[in-house]
């Protein structure tokens, strides 16, 4: 029997003590094993990841842990896996995915309904994945998104105006006349390439369309090199629209069934970096979209500013932060300004005019 089935009453999460001292000995030892910045997270989070291992193991004491650990080079690995959780799926949320589209949209100044995409994806899609009620009570729910909020397109026209600007490429703050966007962190690709589908999709009917770079970042090696093969199993399909899969994947059958690969025109848009981000960014770009989701709910307060900070570094003034729906809502940050409350989307500006 292996250990990760060894699973028991008496090991459950609730009943592994904690004390100060082993706590911080495991976390020095983790630290020189792993790499990892283990300040910046939530001690809950880490918590939690510990002690999932030690029930997996199985470990009755933190020092029991220490010791494993110590001398087992796998079960780093599997802790470094559990840690990093790279858990994504293309068009996650797919709302922000929509939004996204329509800021290319007002801001070209193009007519919706010029425009063929559907990123909603099919009724039956989200049925197959998810139990059907929770399916239809979202679907329902989301049918609305399609109007946005006007408030929203006049707080960030500055942002839009730019995006013309580019179009016409007098460019006017970016090196390189051209729209940077970061997504960070990007796991497995599949939010990277999910934007590099709608712009490409949008590129091939918008003339004269703004040239743009996409860089995605993780901090675990094995994510970065799965997103840069671009073959992803079913578990990736489930949000994405049948418009977009037909159009930018190919099936590939396998012993087990099939996989998708995402067409070769896609992945050469997306520059991918391995890099822990609260050591800095090692691209030498300013960005205008940074699209941030699912990682600030990671780290602790403290770090989450100094983190922030450098978001806020990396973005051009008139810049967008997109941190979706998760991640804990602040009206203002430096000069960071709310401008859409349901997708905590952030405007980096330093006009009065935003200041709340
Ligand atoms: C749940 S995924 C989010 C992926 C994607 N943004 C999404 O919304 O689906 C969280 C990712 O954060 C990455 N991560 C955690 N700490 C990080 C750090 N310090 N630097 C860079 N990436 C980090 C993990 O490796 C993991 O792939």
């Amino acid at each position: 029997m292996s250990f990760d089935s060894n699973l028991n009453k008496d090991n459950l999460i609730e009943n592994i003590p904690v004390d100060e001292k082993s706590y911080n000995s495991l976390i020095h030892l983790l630290r020189k094993k792993t790499g990892l910045n283990f300040e910046y997270y939530n001690k809950t989070f880490i918590e939690k990841r510990i002690k999932s291992r030690m029930i997996r193991v199985p470990c009755k004491t933190l020092n029991q842990y220490y010791d494993f650990i110590s001398s087992n080079n796998e079960e780093v690995k599997k802790f470094i896996d559990g840690f990093t959780i790279n858990y994504t799926f293309f068009f996650r949320d797919y709302d922000v995915f929509e939004l996204f589209q329509d800021l290319f949209i007002q801001g070209l100044r193009v007519s919706r309904k010029d425009i063929k995409s559907n990123i909603r994806p099919e009724s039956s899609k989200l049925v197959k994945f998810r139990t059907k009620s929770n399916a239809v009570k979202n679907f329902h729910r989301n049918r609305h998104l399609t109007e946005k909020p006007s408030r929203f397109y006049v707080d960030i026209f500055i942002f839009l105006n730019q995006l013309s600007y580019y179009k016409k490429m007098k460019g006017v703050k970016s090196t390189d006349n051209c729209i940077n966007i970061w997504s960070c962190p990007c796991a497995t690709g599949e939010e990277p390439y999910s934007l590099a589908m709608i712009l490409d999709n949008l590129e091939t009917q918008v003339p004269r369309f703004p040239k743009y770079r996409i860089v995605a970042s993780d901090i675990a090696p094995e994510a970065i090199k799965k997103a840069k093969i671009g073959i992803y199993t079913d578990d990736s399909m489930k949000e994405i629209s049948d418009y977009y899969e037909n159009k930018y994947f190919s099936k590939q059958k396998t012993h087990f069934g099939h996989t998708n690969v995402i067409k070769e025109n896609i992945k050469n848009k997306i520059e991918f970096v391995e890099e822990d981000v609260t050591k800095g960014h090692k691209m030498p770009y300013r960005y205008d979209i940074i699209f941030c989701r699912y990682l600030l709910i990671y780290f602790n307060r403290e770090n989450r500013h100094k983190f922030l900070k450098i978001i806020e570094n990396r973005l051009n003034e008139n810049g967008i932060l997109i941190l979706g729906k998760t991640e804990t809502l602040f009206d203002s940050w430096g000069s960071l300004q709310l401008v859409d409350s349901r997708n905590r989307i952030y405007l980096k500006s330093h006009s009065k005019l935003f200041q709340k």
